[in-house]
């Protein structure tokens, strides 16, 4: 959500700047703005719309300087246009800053400000940052940062300079802010992805805390200007991995990325048929799991609860992060709460470890991006390693997220002293081989999508674990096609939905093999029945499958509980072929953003 991207060193500022912005874009693509000193005089630029068209703006050439600031956005308060697009200058000229996340009180600050003479200019809630920080100003940038953030309520990444001094000041609270360190100069950056061609050197700030950066050092402290050592950590990422490697969109080498990644996230966990895993407490005393996750990381939690119940036995309940916070939920000291996020920065999750902590749970990250907020939040942590995943629309994430489930099952399994399947384990590793299987058809599965581009609506069925796999095809086709569509467990589809079954309702049943495979194809009769045109993706060769679907799309067969791993792929494929065909932006769907640091 918003990208922030800051430099101070011996280079021309803008070229780095705009460079970071579009490795950011991901994370916001509204409006975008950069702001640089030159000789003690700031120049500020901003334009609605992508980062192309700030580029394109003549006055972008007059941008000379070693020392900037600038952001991509995603509006939160106010339209998406150029006045609300960042940086916000003050009214002397002097400061800009740059914000990600949302000040809850930024009405009754913006209040005071007016009666004291401030003009403020836009609708966002973060113009009052510049205000505050200039009513505080005295001769020091760091004592009106420190001042201006005492005043805050909510959540933020704030990144400020003045044309007066030589530095650019930071602070955060809830939304991601790192620091770069290079021999030519010095970053900040909401997201490594924005400074990755410069240097690998990061320093993660923590929440409260607020950073002086010079050209060559820096200074982190506290609240309270108590100096913070801080240690600099190496990013594993490498420059390679955030390009698209010859794809024409990000989602798809994604995609074709799956093999690669469910091979890594698989790498040293069993070792001579035991799993190895790094959890911190007992497993013998768990009672009951409870995964808290959003979107497609929730989807993955949802075929974790089949999962890790099916594997260990545990009762599992799994809720949005968003309600889990909210109602206070019951868990306490012999409950784990395991968190599903890519990004580790969705601020609902964060904050839903963040409460399950509070009551005494213990918690487990499940989590891709190294070094982010929730791995730093959670007792113990699976890192995913699929890589930097920048399409808005998550897929390599979803089925690694399903992969550490299994593991992190039977790793409790064999903790509590019960022996392991290892047919589940030779299944788990015969897993990225069949998924390059399954990217063969992806042209087959272009021609399909061709037929429906001109759907309103779909309908995805699945039953049990493939229910789960149901949701994640409904969700993947919607935002990037704009296509609406529902997920649904098959048998349900009598209980209602089963009223919108026409011909102009396509309906996509994910049908591998189950105990419940003959009552799944009694379903597509009653979708054939009325019309409805249908898509199957099954791993059975069934004669009554292939009469009643207008389509099948076939993947290897696996386990049952490993099945939604290899079933999502193809929908993922369908998803990126509809709207590829539908000329849209698959990588950046309109209304999105790739993390969600906002509630
Ligand atoms: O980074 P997270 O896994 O915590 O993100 C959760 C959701 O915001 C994310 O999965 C979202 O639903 C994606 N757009 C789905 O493709």
């Amino acid at each position: 959500m918003c990208g922030i991207i800051g430099y101070i060193g011996e280079e021309n500022a803008k070229s780095i700047l705009i460079n970071g912005l579009k490795k950011l874009e991901y994370r916001g693509y509204d409006s975008a703005g950069i702001s640089v000193v030159n000789n003690k005089s700031l120049i500020t630029l901003r334009k609605k719309g992508r980062i192309s068209e700030l580029e394109k703006c003549e006055d972008i050439n007059d941008l000379e300087g070693n020392r900037g600031i600038a952001h991509t956005r995603w509006a939160t308060h106010g339209a998406p246009n150029e006045l609300n697009a960042h940086p916000h200058v003050d009214c002397s000229g002097k400061i800009s800053v740059v914000h990600n996340g949302i000040i809850e009180n930024h009405s009754a600050l913006k209040k005071v400000l007016e009666q004291e003479g401030h003009k403020i200019k836009s609708d966002t809630d973060s113009e009052i940052i510049v205000h505050l920080i200039e009513k505080f100003y005295s001769g020091s940038l760091e004592d009106a940062m420190a001042k201006t953030v005492k005043c805050l309520t909510g959540a933020f990444g704030i990144a400020a300079i003045h044309s007066d001094e030589d530095n650019i000041v930071i602070a955060k609270k809830g939304s991601p802010l790192v620091i770069g360190i290079s021999n030519k100069g010095m970053f900040v950056a909401s997201d490594v992805a924005a400074i990755l061609d410069y240097t690998k050197k990061v320093i993660y700030l923590n929440d409260n805390e607020l950073a002086v950066i010079m050209k060559d050092h820096y200074v982190v402290s506290d609240i309270n200007g108590e100096q913070v050592d801080k240690i600099v950590d190496e990013i594993t990422w490498s420059v390679q991995e955030i390009e698209k490697g010859g794809f024409d969109h990000f989602m798809l080498k994604e995609i074709y990325d799956q093999p690669k990644a469910l091979e890594n996230c698989l790498r040293g966990r069993v070792k001579d048929g035991k799993i190895k895993l790094s959890i911190d407490f007992p497993p013998n005393d768990i009672e009951r799991i409870v995964i808290v996750a959003c979107g497609t990381s929730w989807h993955a939690a949802l075929v974790g609860k089949y999962l890790l119940e099916n594997i260990t036995n545990i009762p599992v309940e799994v809720d949005y992060a968003s309600e889990f916070r909210y109602r206070n939920p019951l868990v306490n000291e012999r409950d784990v709460v395991i968190v599903i996020s890519q990004s580790g920065e969705t601020a609902d999750s964060l904050a839903a470890i963040k409460e399950a902590k509070k009551k005494g749970a213990k918690t487990i990250g499940i989590v891709n991006v190294v070094g982010s907020t929730i791995t730093r939040e959670v007792d113990s942590g699976i890192y995913i390693h699929a890589g930097p995943e920048i399409g808005v629309a998550s897929t390599k994430a979803f089925t690694c997220q399903i992969v550490a489930l299994a593991l992190l099952g039977l790793y409790l399994k064999q903790e509590r002293g019960l022996s392991v399947d290892q047919k589940i384990i030779e299944a788990l590793y015969e897993l990225p081989e069949k998924s390059k299987k399954i990217l063969e058809s992806s042209k087959e599965i272009e021609m399909i999508a061709k037929e429906f581009v001109n759907s309103k609506n779909f309908l995805f069925l699945g039953r049990g674990i493939n229910f789960p796999t149901a949701l994640e095809g409904a969700l993947k086709l919607k935002e990037i096609s704009y296509i609406h569509a529902e997920g649904y467990p098959a048998a349900e589809m009598k209980h209602g939905p089963i009223a919108l079954i026409d011909e102009e309702m396509p309906v996509f049943f994910v049908a591998t093999d189950s105990e419940n495979f003959k009552k799944i194809v009694g379903n597509m009769e009653e979708v054939k029945t009325r019309g409805g045109k249908i898509i199957t993706l099954t791993d059975q060769k069934d004669d009554t499958v292939e009469s009643l679907s207008e389509h099948v799309i076939y993947v290897p067969k696996t386990i049952e509980i490993l099945s939604p791993i290899l079933n999502t792929i193809p929908t993922q494929l369908f998803a990126y072929h509809v709207s590829n065909l539908m000329g849209l932006d698959v990588d950046k769907p309109r209304n999105l953003a790739k993390s969600v640091t906002v509630e």
